[in-house]
């Protein structure tokens, strides 16, 4: 089967076909993903808090996300695959931007690449899709800035709404190809899924949105603890390899495993 490419992405918001994007930092849920036909894959920093054990993403580094992308990439067949930009590696400069994209693309063979923020990273996204990179941008809430936006809260209410819209209209306009909306008010992110021609994948954005993504360890119910309210649990994974780890570890101090069928004979 043929490679998810930009062009059809943008033909699925022309006609109206919603699509799923989940996160996948390694080989088996990139494969997994992949025969369940989403079709893209974002190699999020959000490895950080989901793969590092860090509190945010401001901490995770080039080095970390690298071999996740190659791993990524090589695994799966059809789904375009997005590598994220770390904080602090493209925000310095349209050069530095290029020079870390270009890895993504040269070493962890990534399909394309996010960086978060509106209008002023125009520059940058102008120069990468110059280059031939293919760019997805991310505004709303925008967690390397969490310092700066004072924790996880609700962006683009009130006066924000403006500059939400704004901000994605310059996106568009530099070249990007679809842009994530990350918390932000259903009316708002309906209002800025209208006014651009590229596909909005929402998380926390409500149900207007051309395209959703969750991260994969919460849609599965790896995560443990308490999930955003954004999050919807598929399955409860954490409860059923909690299961195993103790069956198996029972049947050992058992003796009941390993069985004669799991062992060798003379
Ligand atoms: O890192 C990530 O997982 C993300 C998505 C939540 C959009 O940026
Ligand atoms: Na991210």
């Amino acid at each position: 089967q043929r490679r998810v490419r930009v062009p059809h992405l943008q033909a699925m918001k022309e006609r109206g076909e919603r699509w799923a994007m989940l996160t996948a930092y390694d080989m088996y849920t990139a494969e997994i993903f992949d025969e369940a036909g989403i079709p893209v894959l974002l190699v999020g920093d959000s490895a950080g808090n989901n793969v590092y054990g860090f509190e945010t993403t401001v901490p995770v580094t080039v080095d970390h996300l690298l071999p996740l992308v190659r791993a990524v990439t090589s695994a799966a067949r059809r789904a375009m695959v997005v590598a994220d930009l770390p904080f602090g590696s493209y925000q310095a400069s349209p050069q530095q931007a290029l020079a870390t994209a270009t890895r993504f693309m040269k070493e962890g063979l990534a399909h394309a690449v996010k960086l978060e923020g509106g209008a002023p990273m125009v520059p940058e996204v102008e120069l990468l899709v110059r280059a031939g990179i293919p760019v997805m941008g991310h505004i709303g809430f925008t967690p390397q800035s969490e310092h700066v936006l004072g924790g996880y809260k609700v962006q683009g209410r009130g006066a924000g709404a403006e500059r939400l819209v704004a901000d994605a209209r310059a996106l568009e306009a530099a070249g990007c190809f679809a842009v994530v909306l990350e918390m932000v008010p259903a009316p708002v992110a309906a209002e800025v899924t209208a006014a651009v021609r590229i596909p909005t994948i929402g998380i926390g954005a409500g149900p207007e949105c051309d395209a959703q993504v969750l991260v994969w360890q919460d849609m599965a119910g790896l995560r443990g603890g308490r999930a955003p309210r954004f999050v919807k649990k598929y399955a409860d994974l954490r409860g059923d390899l909690r299961a195993a780890a103790q069956a198996y570890a029972d049947e050992v101090a058992q003796g009941v495993f390993p069985a004669p069928e799991h062992s060798f004979e003379a």
